[in-house]
């Protein structure tokens, strides 16, 4: 089958997207409003761009009303977030965070998750998580202003939160990390099920000569 996007309705599209692009890895993006009111909210259209400097990218789409992601709002206004990943213990907080509500109400006090104070910028970390990434604004990019149409939001890493017991020497401990990702649906899946696969040299991948 090959469909062409232009003949089909972006939720088909989308469905398409989020059924294919999987697992997704999940931002866990909290930022402040300029009334300082404090907003979480996830992500899984992410990923990291760059590491020197370290910077990751991320995208709100405009709902279906039309409406921007207070998220985006919050950055554009203050230029600051925090990315916070997603272990297993709190993935049920974290999917209490995505009710639409209001931009005045605070979605740590919505979900129970305990909000932590940053070195660097306003908004707090999620202090449920092994690892935050505190992040300045570097460019919002505009994808589209139809409903379903995102913008990739590029922030640098100024400071990262990593717990001692998830880390040993740069190497993150995956085990207890438990990172969750997200399927089509409202499916996840786990990252205990792994397998190494060493980089070869081109002598081990070049076919045997005859
Ligand atoms: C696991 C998960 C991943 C999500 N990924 C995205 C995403 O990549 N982009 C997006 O715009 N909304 C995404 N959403 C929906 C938003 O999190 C949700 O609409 C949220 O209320 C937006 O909050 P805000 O308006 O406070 O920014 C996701 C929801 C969940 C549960």
């Amino acid at each position: 089958m090959i469909i062409d996007p232009a003949n089909v309705d972006p939720v088909s599209s989308y469905k398409l997207m989020i059924g294919s692009i999987t697992p997704r890895p999940i931002a866990f993006v909290s930022t402040t409003s300029p009334e300082g009111i404090n907003n979480l909210a996830p992500f899984s259209f992410f990923t990291g761009v760059s590491a020197n400097p370290p910077a990751i990218g991320f995208t709100p789409v405009i709902n279906g009303e039309g409406r921007l992601r207070d998220t985006r709002l919050n950055i554009e206004a203050t230029g600051e977030f925090v990315v916070n990943v997603v272990s297993e213990h709190f993935a049920k907080q974290m999917n209490a965070t995505a009710v639409d509500v209001a931009p005045e109400v605070d979605e740590f006090e919505l979900s129970g998750l305990t909000p932590a104070s940053c070195e660097v910028v306003a908004p707090p970390r999620v202090a449920e998580a092994y690892v935050s990434m505190e992040c300045k604004l570097i460019q919002v990019v505009e994808i589209s202003n139809k409903i379903l149409g995102g913008s990739f939001v590029i922030g640098e890493i100024v400071r990262f939160h990593v717990d001692d017991r998830v880390f040993d020497d740069y190497r993150i401990d995956a085990d207890l990390l438990a990172t969750v990702g997200r399927m089509g649906g409202n499916t996840y899946s786990r990252t205990a099920d792994r397998f190494d696969l060493p980089r070869p040299t081109l002598d081990d991948v070049k076919p045997a000569s005859t």
